[in-house]
């Protein structure tokens, strides 16, 4: 959804570049070095390139063919490939993955796309393997902000893009019911000030 909308934003170059707090957190606490991690829509790829600084083995996939193009190109560790495709669509994996990492993207797909999305992860996860998701959900101040879209419910389009605000606690039950484990999550303020703002949004890290 919205493939030119995310090409252009990255060809202005004013998405930040450092990585993301939650980067920050799930490789304090859920990813060692020598680990494979796979990202749901890695977009300029600054949490990517973080991971695979830290010796993780990334497979990094965004929609966005030409960003994905551009990283590549400018990519100088081997530990990281960048992948154009669709995270909802993904083949499965022949060996599994360690680590299944979704920044701000669940809420970028429908409700369909999601249920892929989860249940890919639930498969290829490894015994042990961890499902770490950061996303909006209901109580983030844009919700209800711009136009609805038709038959699908808390999806709405503003700022010329795409928008679908998750429940918590549905989240949950969807997660456990592909076979996770909850370890934590939380629907909190302080995950991902931006701008000089500091809005609600939900963090979830699950095993398998
Ligand atoms: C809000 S940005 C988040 C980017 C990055 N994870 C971050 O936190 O900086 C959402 C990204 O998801 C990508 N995306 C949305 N739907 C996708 C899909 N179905 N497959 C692959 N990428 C997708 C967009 O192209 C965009 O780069």
């Amino acid at each position: 959804m919205d493939k030119l909308y995310w090409q252009e934003y990255y060809k202005k170059h004013e998405a930040p570049i450092e990585p993301s707090h939650f980067a920050r957190f799930v490789l304090e606490r859920y990813v060692s070095t020598g680990d494979r991690l796979v990202e749901f829509g890695c977009g300029n790829g600054r949490d990517a390139r973080f991971f695979g600084e830290h010796g993780v083995s990334v497979v990094a996939y965004d929609q966005a063919s030409s960003e994905i193009d551009e990283l590549s190109s400018r990519n100088k560790l081997e530990n990281i490939k960048y992948e154009p495709g669709d995270f909802t669509s993904l083949a499965d994996t022949d060996d599994g993955v360690d680590v299944v990492y979704s920044r701000f993207t669940l809420h970028s797909v429908d409700r369909q796309g999601q249920s892929r999305a989860l249940a890919w992860a639930a498969r290829n996860l490894v015994d042990g393997g961890r499902l770490c998701i950061e996303v909006r959900g209901k109580k983030n101040d844009l919700y209800g902000k711009g136009i609805p879209v038709d038959s699908e419910p808390d999806a709405f389009i503003y700022n010329d893009h795409y928008r679908r605000f998750l429940d918590k606690h549905k989240l949950d039950e969807e997660v456990a019911s592909n076979g996770l484990t909850i370890v934590s999550s939380r629907e909190e303020t302080g995950y991902a000030p931006f701008d000089g703002e500091d809005n609600f949004f939900i963090r979830q890290i699950s095993r398998k």
